[in-house]
């Protein structure tokens, strides 16, 4: 058997997913008449502790609207060099946010706290730009599917929140 892990969209779809697929109740999401993606987005939203969720068809329309969401022109956020918004989004977090990515020299796409801290540690001035996202990617796409460390991500966390 060969296992071809150039890219998941090379798997295809077992026949139960097609079956799913063809017998999924289905409506226009606009009106929030999906009762499919309604179900979907309240099972995230209860999974995650959150008052709400959206579904997004693809990861780059998720990633872009996250950024543009939690940020203004100018602005700037932190990713690791090999973050998937900098690399392989066409420069959207430029032209759909106007913001700029501070790359972080990590490990297999992940990067620590102390590493974050460190950077932050760079007294603001007026003339530069000011930080508003950290973004961390789980799992790594460029980083051969790496996983995080939890902790880390919780010590990311309250470096952010200082
Ligand atoms: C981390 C990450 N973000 C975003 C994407 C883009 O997803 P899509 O192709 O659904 O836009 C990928 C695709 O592999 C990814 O690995």
């Amino acid at each position: 058997m060969i296992i071809d892990l150039i890219s998941d969209t090379v798997t295809k779809p077992t026949k139960g997913m097609l079956d799913a697929m063809m017998s999924a109740k289905v409506g226009d999401d606009v009106f929030k008449m999906d009762p499919t993606v309604n179900a979907l987005e309240q099972k995230a939203a209860k999974m995650f502790g959150m008052e709400d969720a959206l579904f997004f068809p693809s990861g780059t329309m998720a990633n872009q609207t996250a950024i543009k969401l939690h940020t203004q022109p100018g602005d700037l956020i932190i990713a690791d060099k090999y973050a998937h918004i900098y690399n392989y989004e066409s420069g959207g977090v430029a032209f759909n946010s106007g913001v700029t990515c501070k790359l972080i020299d990590g490990n297999r796409g992940m990067f620590t706290a102390k590493q974050i801290e460190e950077f932050a540690a760079v007294k603001p001035q007026i003339y530069l730009p000011f930080t508003k996202m950290i973004c961390v990617e789980n799992t790594t796409n460029k980083g051969g599917g790496a996983c995080w460390d939890f902790s880390e991500l919780e010590k990311i966390k309250q470096v952010a929140k200082k």
